[in-house]
């Protein structure tokens, strides 16, 4: 797995206003957006694209246009919903898919309670929006979920990342032989024992869209 932590201050301003416990709800659902953007430019660098006949006014050239079938972003809910607008500002053409997981707060494993994919993802090149990535257990789940039903190219987009979290997802993922990309704004000092990350920036779905 290849890990990219994002290196630019504009990212790293965001993150501490993200950071801070006195930013409400609609700047942090705006900040959030304005990083993934950020972020989507870094992780989008290896996305598939060919060749492309046009003519400007002054004569014929060849650029690229993205490949098809278009890259399949796929939001984790909730948390991952808030990273969605940001990443299909810079991809409008990308499909979107939906897979719901949630961790158990006392064993901190992740379950499945909804799935909206196409079930054949065979060539396609996925980005996995998921902002925080703490124990590593959803992300590792939602991976090898892609892989199985086809996707040979995977980027996750974190926010940020527990150490720990990157080694268990790393050992989680050897068997895997696809290309694995993790593309986050920063990686922070560890994971305490409710798995939060320290300093992190809290419950992402709840600095998100509230207490529910
Ligand atoms: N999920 C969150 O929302 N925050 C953490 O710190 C860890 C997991």
């Amino acid at each position: 797995m290849r890990v990219e932590q994002a290196n630019h201050p504009l990212i790293a301003h965001k993150l501490t206003y993200l950071r801070d416990k006195r930013t409400d709800s609609p700047t942090f659902r705006r900040l959030a957006e304005e990083l993934v953007t950020l972020l989507a430019y870094e992780a989008t660098r290896e996305v598939r694209v060919e060749p492309f006949e046009i003519e400007t006014p002054v004569g014929p050239t060849t650029g690229i246009k993205l490949s098809s079938p278009k890259p399949l972003v796929v939001p984790i809910l909730r948390a991952g919903l808030g990273m969605l607008e940001g990443m299909v500002r810079l991809l409008p053409s990308a499909e979107v898919g939906f897979l719901g997981m949630q961790r158990n707060e006392e064993t901190f494993e992740a379950i499945t309670y909804a799935n909206r994919l196409p079930d054949d993802l065979s060539g396609r090149q996925c980005y996995v929006l998921d902002p925080m990535l703490a124990t590593g257990g959803t992300l590792a789940m939602a991976i090898r979920y892609l892989v199985e039903r086809g996707a040979d190219d995977i980027t996750a987009v974190t926010l940020l990342c527990a150490p720990e979290g990157i080694k268990a997802l790393e050992d989680s993922l050897v068997d895997i032989d696809v290309p694995i990309t993790l593309v986050t704004g920063a990686v922070d000092d560890h994971l305490n024992d409710d798995g939060y990350i320290v300093p992190g920036l809290g419950d992402a779905g709840d600095r998100l869209y509230g207490v529910v």
